[in-house]
């Protein structure tokens, strides 16, 4: 019998702050091999090219060189992840923007990439979703809970305060290796990222 293709994971990219994340994040699965599908909103390349110094289409053509890497426009309702019959191995949107959460937790899905996500809670996948803003009012909260209550993992990304990070790049590593954990794709963190009890 012939082996199944791996089923790919989709990253949905948003205009909240934080594209590092998102950057370091679909690195990291085409570093693992892991087939990826990456649809990005308008605003996430315009916070793209402001946050990274770098256009989002330049870091496009980067991961294309992957054999594991496809991409889609983010009007493309016709794309295979916006059916629930295409397998898919869940999906993480890094970074989540308000207006991201909003629409998904009330069922909104005018583009691929809010249908991609919809179709992800529906069919029962794993939904990660790395919510950006602060501080949060109540409806950001009430709208995290509702996804929340519809499976979603909600995973801020919170520095690990713990593990004593020393910049930026530790804490982008720390939370780009709890979303992997977090949709399956690993079983758990690296040593240097799990706590320990200190010698006293
Ligand atoms: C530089 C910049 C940073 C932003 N940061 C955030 C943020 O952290 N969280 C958020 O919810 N929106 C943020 N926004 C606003 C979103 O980009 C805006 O709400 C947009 O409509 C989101 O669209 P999308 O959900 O289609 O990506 C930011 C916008 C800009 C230009």
């Amino acid at each position: 019998m012939m082996a199944q293709p791996a089923r790919p994971l989709v990253v949905g990219i948003t205009g909240a702050s934080g594209s590092i994340i998102a950057r370091e994040l679909v690195e990291a699965l085409l570093e693992r091999d892991t087939p990826v599908v990456v649809v990005a909103s308008n605003a996430a390349r315009m916070v793209w090219q402001e946050e990274l110094d770098e256009s989002y289409n330049s870091a496009v053509a980067r991961w294309a060189e992957q054999p594991h890497f496809s991409t889609h426009a983010i009007t493309d309702l016709f794309a295979p992840i916006a059916s629930g019959t295409y397998p898919t191995a869940g999906m993480i949107i890094a970074p989540a923007s308000m207006n991201a959460v909003a629409s998904l937790a009330h069922g909104l899905t005018p583009n691929l990439l809010l249908r991609a996500a919809d179709v992800t809670i529906k069919e029962n996948r794993r939904l990660t979703l790395i919510p950006r803003e602060t501080p949060l009012h109540a409806v950001h909260l009430e709208n995290l809970l509702t996804l929340s209550r519809l499976g979603a993992t909600i995973l801020p990304p919170e520095p690990p305060f713990y593990l004593k990070p020393l910049d930026m790049d530790g804490v982008v590593r720390f939370v780009v290796q709890r979303a992997l954990v977090a949709s399956g794709v690993t079983d758990g963190l690296p040593d240097d990222m799990q706590y320990r009890d200190r010698e006293r």
